[in-house]
């Protein structure tokens, strides 16, 4: 059995592109259509029931592609979101990037002190914290919302003086306590590009971990397991929508994706109107 039918996967903007990375690498074959929603970006400060509508509306445009299942490649839509879209959509496969972020939290820590940084939605909602202790009730647990981050990616600034002194701003405190992290969860979809800089500010001891990787591989097994996979060999197509600013999009998304972009690659959508 082969199912061509393309993935649909949605972001508030352009920083799930981290996840249509990862997922275009573990499964080449498949078709991906994304949707960034950069009129109403950020998700990240807004409350969960505005959220909630903003992914709903999203997943329905999503349909109108006949999508196989839905990957919402944005950590604060999964930390709000899930459960609502999987309950309006079954028996469409709805996967979100929490949980298999936790898993590798999980896994990558050694003495049990995971910090996770995100923004002020994730963090409020404490999705990472009850998706890492469901794992392992002994993990302490630290949180940080580092808003900025979500700009200066945004902005495509992703290394140089700003960034630095951005990070050691937010970092600093959390790895100054006696009882240091060992791994730091980069729970929002924009952090992965800041890595580099991360990494220098927290230093090379702690295990940098993105959701991006396991997500794509949450997929890979769910595909499997439900029969959903294509038997396609040659390689997917990817199909680029916003909801806005299509030069940004394609200027910006480039950095997320690692390859160019075409504004004519881009289709503007409206979802008032879908
Ligand atoms: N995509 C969001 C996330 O991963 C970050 C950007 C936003 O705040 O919308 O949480």
């Amino acid at each position: 059995m082969s199912d061509n039918r393309p993935i649909g996967v949605f972001d508030s903007g352009i920083g799930g592109i981290t996840v249509l990375k990862a997922l275009r690498a573990h499964l080449p074959h498949e078709n991906l259509v994304y949707l960034g929603d950069m009129a109403r970006l950020p998700y990240g400060t807004k409350s969960a029931d505005t959220v909630t509508a903003y992914s709903l509306q999203t997943t329905k445009h999503l349909l109108t592609h006949d999508v196989k299942m839905i990957v919402i490649a944005c950590n604060t839509a999964s930390s709000v979101a899930l459960a609502p879209l999987q309950a309006a959509l079954a028996p469409l496969p709805v996967i979100g990037v929490i949980e298999p972020g936790a898993e590798a939290a999980v896994a990558a820590t050694k003495s049990n002190h995971i910090a996770v940084i995100a923004t002020e939605a994730t963090v409020r909602v404490g999705a990472y914290v009850r998706a890492i202790h469901a794992r392992n009730p002994d993990a302490h647990v630290v949180q940080e919302p580092c808003g900025l981050f979500v700009t200066l990616a945004e902005e495509g600034w992703v290394s140089g003086d700003v960034v630095e002194a951005t990070a050691r701003r937010y970092l600093t405190p959390l790895f100054k306590r006696k009882a240091a992290p060992d791994t730091l969860v980069l729970a929002c979809t924009h952090f992965p590009v800041l890595a580099k800089t991360i990494r220098k500010v927290v230093g090379r001891g702690v295990r940098l971990v993105d959701s991006a990787e396991t997500t794509a591989r949450a997929v890979e097994a769910a595909l499997d397991i439900q029969g959903l996979c294509t038997k396609r060999r040659g390689r997917g197509t990817v199909k680029f929508l916003t909801t806005d600013s299509v030069d940004r999009f394609s200027r910006v998304g480039g950095i997320f994706f690692g390859e160019v972009i075409r504004p004519k690659d881009v289709e503007l959508v409206d979802l008032q109107f879908s």
